[in-house]
């Protein structure tokens, strides 16, 4: 059976003292209860600064950690930009792509998605594609066209799934307290896994899309016991450890 998959997205936050005493928090919370982990794939999302620390830490747990970005080329005169070798160079193995903020607020667009889901694919680092659309295009009722043109420009540029995940986060969720509606959530992840399927054969089933915004303890049971949501990735309610493994408890149960 699928694992499910919890990731947490720190953003812009969190120093190295931080991520010291989240670690000591929630390594003694796991210390009991590591039979969660044989269910659940957790992979922590910090700054780059942290990082390296990041893989230092929960190695040792056997947690993943994750780039939130990365640069599309492999090497070159692109100051300030981080490259693929340099993340596997530090030991990481995910990175998040096309987040909605890097789309928004760093003009990402579809076709710079699919070139950056194209060499991570060719360079084992697995991508967590993100796509979701914001509140004028679900208030129009493109919701399912959105997400669609920004999948299939992915799909396009790739030919095996390999360690590929989506998740899907509608924007207008995203940090707002105002989470989707599972049922909602479970109709477009739907629609995700059909367009996967038709890709790449029953290797679309084995594909993690994962929910994101505003998911918190609260409410996550109710988007992992949809059948087509493997996961979520999870921003302001994975800063705190408690919180964060409160989320892990409720997956394994969920299982
Ligand atoms: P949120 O963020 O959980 O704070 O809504 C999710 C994300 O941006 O990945």
């Amino acid at each position: 059976m699928k694992k499910k998959v919890l990731v947490a997205n720190w953003k812009m936050n969190k120093l190295t003292k931080d991520l010291h005493s989240f670690f000591e928090i929630f390594s003694e919370k796991l210390k009991s209860r590591s039979q969660f982990l044989s269910h659940t794939d957790v992979i922590i999302a910090p700054s780059y600064t942290l990082l390296m620390a990041s893989v230092q830490l929960f190695r040792s747990l056997d947690i993943g950690t994750s780039a939130q970005n990365v640069h599309h080329l492999l090497t070159g005169a692109f100051t300030g930009e981080i490259s693929l070798p340099m993340l596997k160079d530090l030991g990481v193995s995910y990175t998040l792509i096309g987040h909605s903020e890097r789309r928004q607020y760093f003009n990402e667009t579809d076709e710079l998605v699919a070139a950056k889901t194209k060499i991570c694919l060719e360079h084992a680092i697995a991508p967590i594609v993100c796509v979701g659309e914001n509140k004028g295009e679900r208030d129009r009722g493109e919701t399912k066209s959105v997400v669609l043109r920004q999948l299939k420009a992915v799909l396009n540029s790739i030919d095996k799934s390999n360690s590929l995940m989506i998740a899907y986060e509608p924007v207008w969720a995203i940090g707002t307290g105002v989470s989707a509606n599972p049922k909602e959530a479970q109709e477009v992840h739907l629609l995700i896994r059909n367009c996967l399927v038709e890709k790449f054969g029953s290797a679309g089933r084995n594909v993690s899309i994962l929910y994101g915004g505003s998911v918190t303890k609260e409410n996550i049971g109710s988007f992992l016991n949809q059948s087509d949501i493997d996961g979520a990735l999870i921003g302001g309610a994975s800063l705190d450890p408690l919180s964060f493994f409160s989320m892990l408890e409720l997956a394994a149960l969920n299982d």
